[in-house]
């Protein structure tokens, strides 16, 4: 079935203005529960095929500690959750011109014990990356349980934000971030929508 709709608990205007406003917005609740099971079902039975996020080209970087999984094709559940993004992106563009025209996105799995220390997605406009989006797939979160993302706005401002199930954090790929120490398994999407120059 071809979603042509944001789902109705994402607050376009909202999510524009916060953007605007902050470069951040939060949408709780964001899928049906039973989409929201799928994905996750989707992420633990392909948890085998995680790996290490530090290692790129055989060097261990220790800024993370995380496990993830690129999404393809095959990932059929996921892929709707991309497909969501690409009609966010195109209310993005019109809103602000920011030009996307790319989803990229990986499952990411937190073990306990593991973390993201102080990053910019898209340091010095590096990539292509514009937006960040992380939605957290795993059941529960307490709130002693750690794995907070922690950033700074745009006006400079901390917060400290509860990966809560079937939430989404939305932020400007050049703020500052961290996932603090995970003390329980934090499973998410984190997906990237990129405005990549065409080279002619
Ligand atoms: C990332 C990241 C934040 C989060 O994957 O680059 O910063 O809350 N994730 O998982
Ligand atoms: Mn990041």
């Amino acid at each position: 079935m071809e979603i042509l709709d944001l789902p109705i608990t994402w607050n376009l205007e909202q999510i524009l203005d916060d953007l605007a406003q902050h470069g951040f917005s939060v949408i709780d609740n964001a899928y049906p529960t039973t989409f929201a099971h799928e994905v996750l079902n989707e992420c633990m039975d392909n948890l085998q095929k995680f790996r290490n996020a530090g290692i790129q080209n055989g060097v261990q970087s220790h800024i993370r500690s995380d496990h993830i999984l690129w999404i393809d094709t095959q990932l059929e559940i996921a892929q709707q959750h991309i497909h969501t993004l690409k009609i966010l992106s195109d209310a993005l563009n019109r809103a602000f011109f920011l030009g996307i025209n790319d989803v990229e996105a990986h499952f990411a799995c937190y073990h306990t014990g593991e973390f993201y220390a102080l990053h910019r997605d898209n340091p010095h406009g590096k990539n292509g990356r514009v937006i960040s989006t992380v939605y957290y797939l795993h059941e529960t979160w307490e709130e002693d349980w750690g794995g907070q993302l922690h950033f700074k706005d745009k006006n400079d401002v901390w917060h400290t934000l509860i990966p809560k199930p079937n939430r989404i954090a939305l932020f400007q790929s050049d703020l500052l971030h961290e996932v603090q120490l995970a003390q329980q398994q934090r499973l998410s999407i984190t997906a990237w929508l990129r405005n990549d120059q065409t080279i002619w």
